[in-house]
């Protein structure tokens, strides 16, 4: 498999099963990505998707939402020697200028020193499946209205040159931990023939058992793309 994706999901309920803040399931679900990246490393994956904050997740309380982008300042600042040992280029996917001001700057500076490795750990941040389609359709608007572009040459391949990293290669398996049954906007474009695979581990709990199970379920899969 080269590319796996997840929707990190089970956080708050992990936490409120313990009797403790929501943000105490982040911080638990900080670990586990810690703990997915070298199991990806050792299954030879190249190329990691982590749903971490998608459009919609900015309705949530203040308070959660300062906590995860805390979080993430703190976590990219511990992990920043970790992406180094692994060999890991993080790159991030979404609305970017909606995050705050320090956010950004941590992301900046790991893409930056990172920016040479192979591997890939993406992180899906301010994400929204439908925002990266029409941000594409609007580029490819903005183009033919100013004459640069045949509105007659637009295919799914020229579509697809317009998304928000158009060199990554759609997800093989995409995971969602927690037992829900949908996709929430992610990859809404890269995930038509992706394989889908939902745990009811929750996303603190998820460890190289399920890990080891997902990738099984993948390995017995006979993806037909349309065909026979
Ligand atoms: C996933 O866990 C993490 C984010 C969406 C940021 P949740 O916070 O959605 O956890 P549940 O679904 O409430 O258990
Ligand atoms: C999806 O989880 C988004 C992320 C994992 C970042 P949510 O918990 O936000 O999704 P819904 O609300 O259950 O669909
Ligand atoms: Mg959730």
């Amino acid at each position: 498999m080269e590319h796996l994706a997840i929707i990190m999901d089970g956080n708050g309920r992990w936490a409120k099963a313990r009797g403790l803040p929501r943000s105490e399931g982040h911080r638990a679900g900080g670990e586990t990505v810690r703990r997915v990246l070298g199991f990806c490393r050792d299954a030879g994956i190249r190329y990691l998707t982590l749903y971490a904050f998608s459009v919609e997740n900015w309705k949530r309380p203040k308070e959660e939402v300062d906590a995860l982008m805390g979080l993430l300042v703190s976590y990219l600042a511990g992990e920043e020697s970790m992406l180094h040992r692994h060999q890991v280029r993080l790159r991030i996917m979404g609305q970017r200028d909606d995050l705050p001001a320090e956010v950004q700057a941590a992301l900046n500076h790991v893409e930056s020193v990172t920016a040479h490795y192979e591997r890939q750990l993406i992180l899906c941040l301010s994400y929204g499946g439908r925002r990266e389609i029409v941000s594409a359709a609007k580029k490819l608007a903005q183009a033919a209205a100013e004459g640069k572009l045949d509105p007659d040459s637009i295919d799914e391949d020229v579509f697809a040159t317009q998304l928000y990293l158009p060199d990554v290669p759609d997800p093989d398996l995409i995971v969602r931990t927690s037992g829900e049954m949908r996709l929430s906007n992610f990859l809404l474009w890269q995930a038509s023939y992706a394989e889908l695979y939902v745990t009811p581990v929750l996303w603190p709990d998820f460890d190289k058992a399920d890990f080891d199970a997902a990738l099984a379920s993948f390995g017995k899969r006979e993806r037909r793309y349309g065909g026979v």
